[in-house]
């Protein structure tokens, strides 16, 4: 058993998912064509040129993932290198320039150990959750993209990200905004993207939903996924289906649910879920680092509500899963797939 550390004095239960103030974050500067080793600052802002291209043309992309702490006092990074390998296609896609795989990982462990002290503790609830950002700091006035980029690592506490905890929620499908372009970048971790949807999963929210449902850009007819989360259902015969879209961020979260599935014997589709096929389903949920599976007990589309039970229903399939997936990120059951690295925090 590791020594227990003196944790920061916070009430770990009553965690929002927002942002809490913590002890440092990191900088690392892209410049001359090579990463810096980073730097450790105490204060929480960033200083940049304001003509960053990050500020004007949106060369801003981040990547969100937690930690756990594990009955015995070790901290767990789950799939660290997947939160990597997207930054870099988001880059890819934006002309930016990512941090290599190493980096990125190594980046993630140093925020957790520097932070160590605000790791929720064990069968809390909460974790600590990484928000590695990159971004354009090259000012310039004309439309190029930067030579200089940094990335920038924070560590904060969270609790579950919808106020009605794990509890099931109700979705709202939108059908008067769209999220992200079939050819566009709805598939990269833009900021970009998240502007574009506020005001869909704002109008939910007002109208008592907690999350947005899109719908595919080009016909309104395919199911997207939600303002934060990956969407998936299970059918009335046990299978799991979760749509396939080029707009769509691929889920790192529902990657591992799709694995687990396997695992689990529950067949697995992987394809275009029509907005029309939500009635015959028996279960719906969300899955997302942020939601981790989150029940959908209801679906307003138009004037249809579809129901999968009431708001305290977790359905079978969508409770085995996500005990399953907590039961690694938390280290409570083994990890064949080799999805958690344990962080050296001495
Ligand atoms: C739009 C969107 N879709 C899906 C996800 C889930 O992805 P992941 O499971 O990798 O966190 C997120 C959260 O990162 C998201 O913001």
């Amino acid at each position: 058993m590791k020594e227990t550390m003196h944790k920061a004095d916070l009430n770990w239960a009553e965690l929002p998912f927002d942002y809490v103030r913590t002890d440092c974050h990191l900088e690392y500067v892209y410049r001359d064509g090579k990463w810096d080793e980073g730097r450790v600052v105490e204060d929480d802002t960033v200083t940049i040129s304001v003509a960053s291209t990050c500020l004007h043309y949106g060369q801003e992309c981040f990547e969100g993932l937690k930690v756990y702490e594990t009955k015995d006092g070790r901290a767990l990074a789950f799939r660290s290198e997947e939160n990597a390998k997207r930054m870099a296609y988001t880059a890819k896609k934006t002309l930016m320039v990512a941090p290599p795989v190493d980096l990125f990982v190594d980046a993630v462990d140093r925020i957790a150990k520097l932070n160590r002290r605000f790791i929720p503790p064990y069968g809390s609830g909460a974790a600590l959750y990484v928000r590695p950002l990159l971004i354009g700091i090259t000012g310039t006035i004309g439309i190029k993209p930067s030579k200089e980029y940094m990335l920038a690592v924070l560590a904060t506490p969270v609790g579950p990200y919808f106020k009605s905890g794990l509890k099931p929620v109700r979705l709202w499908v939108e059908e008067e905004v769209d999220r992200a372009a079939p050819l566009g970048v709805g598939d990269a971790k833009l900021g970009g993207n998240y502007a574009a949807g506020l005001r869909a999963t704002y109008g939910a929210r007002d109208r008592g939903y907690a999350e947005v449902l899109f719908l595919d850009s080009k016909q309104h007819k395919y199911i997207d996924e939600s303002g934060s989360s990956n969407f998936f259902a299970i059918t009335k015969d046990g299978r799991y289906v979760t749509p396939k879209s080029s707009s769509i961020l691929p889920s790192i979260t529902n990657k591992s649910l799709i694995e687990l599935a396997g695992d689990l014997n529950i067949p697995v589709e992987h394809r275009a879920v029509e907005v029309s096929e939500l009635p015959n389903f028996a279960e719906a949920g969300l899955a997302g680092t942020a939601t981790i599976i989150t029940p959908v007990y209801a679906i307003q589309h138009g004037k249809k509500l579809i129901q999968y039970g009431g708001p305290n229903d977790v359905g079978p399939v969508s409770g085995r899963l996500r005990d399953a997936l907590l039961a690694i990120q938390t280290g409570d059951a083994p990890d064949p797939h080799g999805w958690t690295h344990e962080i050296q925090l001495d």
